[in-house]
């Protein structure tokens, strides 16, 4: 049985406004067995789900999340600028994503967006939320602060970690051992067949993103990875069902 995990990146953000709701049903629906996502922090200390530190981009409104509070953010349109029909989207709190996912298997990797602005208290809060939920051992949390990574540890040693980086890092199974990591979140271009045998030596696994060409997806598959982070979970899906399996 492969058990690759086929985690819906923003949601299904191939087909629907990233990081929202309807995305992240979607991604479901296309058959993700996790979701990726990202999280920022509100003015008010409320944890919500969008890529970008300001809302410019992917909503209606314009500002950073930073400066604004949980309702300000709420009354943003984050589903307008991806088409008329999902008009009305919302940018999701951290809890409407765990309040969809309790009482399911799904992995949830969250992606904690602190390496622009460094949000003080961020990691209490959504290891807090997690624990709340009781789903510490479905989650997967990841940033490019390697710092904030350290710190959910040894907060938190029973949540796995991920290390996300780009390119280039030497031995990286030695790096993630030496922050007790779980997980190598590598740009998927990184990710060699010898490196994932490297890791698994060491007891740590690869999630590559972002990986949308099925030729990838089985040179990836067949390297061993533990799971893949895509826009397209539908054709990841179809792929992993198609191998048999
Ligand atoms: O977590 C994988 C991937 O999401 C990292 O990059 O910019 O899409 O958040 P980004
Ligand atoms: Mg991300």
């Amino acid at each position: 049985m492969n058990n690759t995990i086929n985690f819906a990146h923003r949601g299904a953000s191939a087909v629907c406004p990233e990081n929202t709701m309807a995305a992240f049903r979607k991604g479901l629906e296309l058959g993700a067995t996790g979701i990726e996502t990202d999280v920022q922090m509100t003015l008010d200390g409320r944890l919500v789900l969008i890529h970008d530190e300001s809302l410019n981009r992917t909503t209606n409104r314009s500002g950073l999340v930073k400066d604004m509070t949980l309702s300000e953010v709420l009354e943003a349109d984050a589903g307008s600028w991806f088409g008329a029909e999902f008009a009305g989207e919302r940018i999701p709190a951290l809890e409407e994503l765990l309040d969809l996912l309790q009482g399911r298997d799904t992995i949830l990797n969250i992606e904690l967006k602190n390496g622009t602005y460094l949000y003080p208290g961020m990691e209490e809060k959504v290891i807090a939320a997690v624990r709340e939920y009781g789903m510490s051992e479905r989650i997967v949390l990841s940033s490019f602060n390697h710092y904030s990574l350290a710190y959910c540890k040894s907060l938190a040693p029973e949540i796995r970690t991920g290390i996300l980086y780009g390119e280039g890092l030497y031995r990286p199974w030695d790096y993630a051992s030496s922050l007790q990591a779980d997980a190598l979140h590598a740009y998927h271009l990184a990710v060699l067949p010898e490196f994932v045998a490297g890791a698994a030596e060491h007891g740590v696994v690869y999630h590559p993103w972002t990986v949308n060409d099925p030729e990838r997806m089985k040179y990836l598959i067949e390297a061993g990875v533990a799971g893949i982070i895509t826009d397209v979970p539908d054709v990841l899906a179809g792929l992993l069902a198609s191998r048999g399996v």
